[in-house]
């Protein structure tokens, strides 16, 4: 079977420039991270992408595996010195039942049509724990430009349920990590450069055209954020989706 899903090949030269909090945030991200795997040692980073996550986990001496459709995103985190990694398919991961502790599972379901299949396989090899992080208030420049596209007849391209519309499903615990201000700027320039997924299928002149009203309306603006980490109990997943794990396990 194929799965629909959005590989980040041609995403590896820029992505991590154009994603994640300010630095003070992303550390203060990763050490609430660590917090919340203490007691833990084998992380499967399910959508590993450059190693955000993998490289300071694997830096601080938990086992962790990745997996990722998209061999460039596997090749920048190698050259970061993340190893164990795996190209294929979240939906069919080639574990074992309960080989993990803890999945870290971060912005991958939206990408994936079968989002709750790659949820059940992510369940069927974690024993604990599924973590992924939410950003609690709506970006308004990133609404804007949906509300915008629309006008254009475009939508911006989702395949599966996020990680945050997971959370309205199944309950999890929200760790917060940090308050702070994001700029309207950065985010209007990463806008017009489509760098984000759900933009690759839109034209290039009705983007430019989108985001260039953006701009008269949000330059230079800052907005309020908040960033939590969200942990779920694999058992409550398991009970939302099915399990795939036998019956003596
Ligand atoms: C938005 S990036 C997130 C990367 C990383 N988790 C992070 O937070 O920096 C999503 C990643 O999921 C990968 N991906 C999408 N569908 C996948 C699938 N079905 N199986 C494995 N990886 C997938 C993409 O190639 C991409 O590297």
């Amino acid at each position: 079977m194929l799965t629909m899903r959005i590989s980040f090949d041609s995403a590896a030269e820029f992505y991590d420039e154009t994603r994640g909090p300010p630095k003070s945030v992303m550390d203060q991200l990763v050490k609430t991270l660590m917090d919340e795997l203490d007691g833990y040692k084998t992380v499967l980073d399910a959508g590993v992408g450059t190693g955000r996550f993998a490289k300071p986990l694997q830096d601080n001496g938990f086992k962790v595996v990745g997996v990722d459709i998209a061999k460039r995103m596997i090749e920048k985190a190698a050259g970061k010195g993340v190893t164990n990694m795996i190209c294929g398919d979240v939906c069919f991961l080639p574990f074992k039942e309960d080989s993990f502790d803890v999945a870290v599972c971060v912005h991958i379901l939206h990408l994936i049509r079968e989002w709750k299949m790659a949820l059940q396989e992510v369940c069927r090899v974690t024993t604990k724990a599924m973590i992924s992080i939410d950003y609690m208030r709506k970006n308004p420049v990133r609404e804007a430009y949906n509300s915008i596209l629309k006008k254009y007849g475009y939508e911006s391209r989702r395949l599966g349920k996020g990680e945050r519309e997971l959370k309205n499903l199944v309950k999890p615990k929200s760790v917060p990590v940090a308050s702070y201000e994001t700029s309207a700027d950065e985010r209007l320039n990463h806008l017009g450069q489509r760098a984000y997924s759900s933009q690759w299928e839109i034209p290039e002149d009705v983007n430019r055209k989108v985001v260039s009203e953006l701009k008269k309306q949000f330059w230079g603006r800052k907005f309020p954020q908040e960033l939590h980490l969200l942990v779920w109990n694999v058992r409550d997943l398991e009970a939302y989706c099915g399990t795939f794990k036998s019956a003596l396990s």
